[in-house]
């Protein structure tokens, strides 16, 4: 494949008296330099050429233009900017309608914003999504969509970064008219033609006056108070109220010029690139070996195996991706507790008004809870999610395997027990797999699939189908004890609990881990999870610890007092009357006095740029360690599980893309400088100090090979 030209993938052709330009740049559209060129030449040629009337722009392909071309954002630019394009668009002293179909989002509904007539088919998607991506809209949208669909309307779509749909858009007046039919180029020549025969005017959006300009201030005002308090750390949300506020108060040639600044700090901001990172990792993620060497089996039923917490979640999930779902269960009550577990999701839908009592009634149509395997005969697709226990899940597989149809696939929602193991249970292996969901299963992004070494390629392509049925981000996991996620987890929250012990207060830890841009500190989700849950995991795994790794107690004292968080009322914070923000509690903090002292540690303090130190550190270090081992296969699968499943701040772009920005000598300086506190905790990962000695990073780990 050639390199983009300007004439190869913007096209011109004459029609009568119209210039329709088509843009053609697959597979959406995004405006690369070659894209501005060939629409600053359309633009130029249809002003220069008197037999042309009015000028037609419109997308080739599944979308009109999705947007600036990401993949230039960071490297220099290249002339001519977007805003130069646009306001050549604008400037055209002949009518120009732009027709948008599939995405006209970011830059691209700038384009149109800059025609002087938009329509916009009914499966159209239109958007100023930027902020996803550390950005605001820098090519008028901040200028224009305020004088179109009003400062409010404008600044919430811009702030959210929703995409409307046509009919909304043309509600909300961003575009003129809905089209019908599915050829926007036809249906473009004929609007056009109309407008020409009638000497419609140029109408230009930067002509339009925005009313009231207290009355809007006002808004922003009230907006700007409310985005404070949600973003988090968040960069670009408030300058693009700045740049609204420009809008108003400033004429168009100088508001554009804030936008074009503001856009310009946005763009240098680490923020954008952790944000751009995080959209192509999620893109990258699916590409994994087996899910393109082979096409997945086809599934149209799904079975259940266990009815709690997650088997509850997990049939939700499947039952609004539109799949029949049976579920089976121990005995008669059980099953009855599954089945209100899965119907009390919904009946929570329509008491929110979410969703109509007989659309409740046809999804639960679509539910069996049965107390019999034999009733998974049927399906194409079994997901297990009994008790935690090897022997009892080996007991469910052997069941599965007598009574499932050959060619199902067997699929356990084990947290860390070996799938190897559970898959040997059977005499079918190879159709064996771990679909790991986080919990509440409905709710959840992430998806670990996780790969057990005689699982056939076609059987993790179907998990990776299913996911994207079910809406998950799939990220493909090795066997270990934890696999991507909770392996790493289990390390950095050693570290936090190696931090409490040696002085800092659970809420120090916490303060310092959602000004990172967590929505919650350590101990803070641990009171949400159930302290009981982390204290049986430990319980099971005191066996197997190594007596030399250091081990703090402190969690175990809390949940030896019943103390196991929201559901009790207290856990690591108080939480009175069911609050579900916990009040800082002097006995937790005696408690944690009381151990130190027990182990004649002498408590110091740590300041909060500390704390991240230390928590980050333990968690690339085993990130490293997930990646030397085959367990993740690039960084970018690392990141994408934090991204989605642990709330780690997306504008950091995962803890992998996070030690890149560090830089990775700075990374291992530290774990070495703590290492002569710890030697056994603090083992630096043998890849990282490879990196490290040939000046690479994880980035470089990424490529595509
Ligand atoms: N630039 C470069 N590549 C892009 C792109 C863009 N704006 N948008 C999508 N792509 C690429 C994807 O990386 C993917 O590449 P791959 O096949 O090699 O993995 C391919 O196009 C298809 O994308 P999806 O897999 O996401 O396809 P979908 O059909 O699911 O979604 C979409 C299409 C809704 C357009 C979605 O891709 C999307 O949301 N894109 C980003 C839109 C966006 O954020 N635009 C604003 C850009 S910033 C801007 O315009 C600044 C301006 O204000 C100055
Ligand atoms: P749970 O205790 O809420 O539910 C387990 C269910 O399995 C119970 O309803 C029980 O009656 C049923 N069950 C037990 N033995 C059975 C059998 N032989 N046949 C049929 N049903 C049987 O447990 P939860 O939290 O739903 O966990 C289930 C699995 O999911 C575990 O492997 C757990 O590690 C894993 N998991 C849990 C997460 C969580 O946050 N709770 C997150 C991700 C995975």
């Amino acid at each position: 494949m050639g390199a983009a030209t300007p004439d190869s993938v913007v096209t011109t052709a004459r029609v009568g008296s119209i210039l329709a330009v088509t843009v053609n740049n697959p597979p959406v559209n995004a405006l690369g330099v070659a894209v501005r060129q060939g629409l600053a030449a359309a633009m130029a040629a249809a002003q220069a050429d008197s037999g042309v009337a009015g000028v037609l722009l419109v997308g080739a392909g599944k979308a009109f233009i999705a947007g600036a071309d990401i993949r230039e954002f960071g490297k220099p630019t290249m002339p001519p900017s977007l805003p130069e394009v646009c306001r050549s668009i604008e400037d055209c002293t002949k009518p120009v309608v732009a027709v948008l179909h599939g995405a006209a989002l970011g830059g691209g509904l700038e384009v149109a914003l800059s025609a002087h007539y938009r329509l916009a088919l009914p499966a159209a998607k239109l958007g100023l999504p930027e902020v996803t991506l550390g950005l605001l809209p820098g090519s008028g949208g901040t200028q224009r969509a305020p004088r179109l669909m009003g400062v409010k309307a404008a600044t919430e779509l811009m702030l959210s970064g929703q995409h409307l749909s046509a009919k909304a858009a043309l509600a909300a007046g961003l575009v003129d008219q809905l089209a019908e039919g599915d050829d926007a180029r036809a249906v473009g020549l004929d609007y056009l033609s109309g407008l020409l025969a009638r000497n419609a005017p140029v109408r230009r959006t930067r002509d339009i006056a925005i009313a009231d300009p207290a009355a809007a201030l006002a808004e922003l005002a009230a907006l700007k108070a409310d985005t404070a308090k949600k973003i988090r750390g968040l960069f670009s949300p408030l300058k693009i109220i700045e740049c609204v506020q420009a809008a108003v108060q400033l004429p168009f040639d100088e508001g554009m010029a804030r936008e074009r600044a503001l856009f310009l700090e946005c763009l240098d901001s680490p923020q954008r690139a952790g944000l751009i990172h995080a959209f192509f990792a999620e893109r990258e993620v699916v590409k994994v070996p087996e899910a393109q060497a082979a096409a997945p089996r086809a599934f149209a039923r799904i079975g259940i195996v266990g009815g709690g917490t997650m088997g509850a979640g997990i049939a939700v999930s499947a039952l609004d991706a539109g799949y029949p779902v049976t579920m089976v269960e121990r005995d008669a009550e059980s099953i009855a507790r599954g089945r209100a577990n899965v119907e009390k999701v919904y009946t929570g839908l329509v008491a929110k008004g979410r969703m109509a009592e007989e659309a409740k009634a046809a999804v639960m149509a679509r539910y069996t809870g049965s107390t019999s395997y034999d009733d998974l005969a049927n399906v194409d697709l079994v997901i297990e999610a009994v008790f935690e226990d090897l022997e009892v899940k080996k007991a469910v597989f052997k069941e599965l395997d007598r009574v499932c149809k050959p060619g199902a696939v067997l699929a356990t929602n084990t947290s860390y027990l070996d799938i190897d193991a559970i898959a040997a249970a059977t005499r079918r292996p190879q159709d064996v797999i771990g679909l790991h969901f986080f919990s509440p299963a409905n709710i959840m992004k992430l998806l670990e699939i996780v790969v057990p070494a005689k699982v056939s390629a076609d059987v993790v392509a179907t998990a990776f189908e299913l996911a994207k049925k079910l809406k998950k981000v799939p990220v493909r996991a090795g066997v270990c004890d934890g696999f991507i996620g909770n392996r790493i987890l289990a390390v950095y929250r050693d570290a936090a609990n190696h931090v409490l012990e040696d002085g800092a207060s659970p809420y120090e830890i916490d303060a310092a881990v959602r000004e990172f841009g967590y929505p919650m500190g350590p101990f803070q989700v641990s009171d949400l999870a159930g302290g009981d849950i982390g204290w049986a995991t430990r319980k099971r795994k005191a066996a197997t610890r190594d007596p030399k790794a250091r081990y703090v107690e402190i969690a175990d004292r809390i949940a030896e007092r019943g103390w196991y968080g929201q559901k009790t009322g207290r856990g690591w914070y108080l939480y009175p009357e069911g609050a579900r923000m916990g009040q800082q509690d002097p006995e937790v903090l005696a408690i944690v006095d009381a151990e130190r002292a027990r182990k004649g540690i002498t408590p110091r303090t740590f300041s909060h740029e500390e704390i991240m130190r230390r928590y980050m550190a333990a968690m690339v270090n085993e990130g490293a360690k997930v990646l030397e081992e085959g367990i993740a296969l690039r960084p970018l699968d690392i990141d994408v599980t934090f991204l989605s499943g642990y709330g780690f701040p997306r504008y950091r772009g995962g803890p992998m893309q996070w030690a890149d920005m560090q830089g990775l000598d700075k990374v291992l300086a530290d774990i070495e400088a703590f290492a002569k506190e710890d030697a056994q905790f603090w083992q630096p990962a043998a890849l990282l100090k490879k990196l490290v000695a040939e000046g690479r990073n994880f980035a470089s780990l990424n490529q595509r090979g």
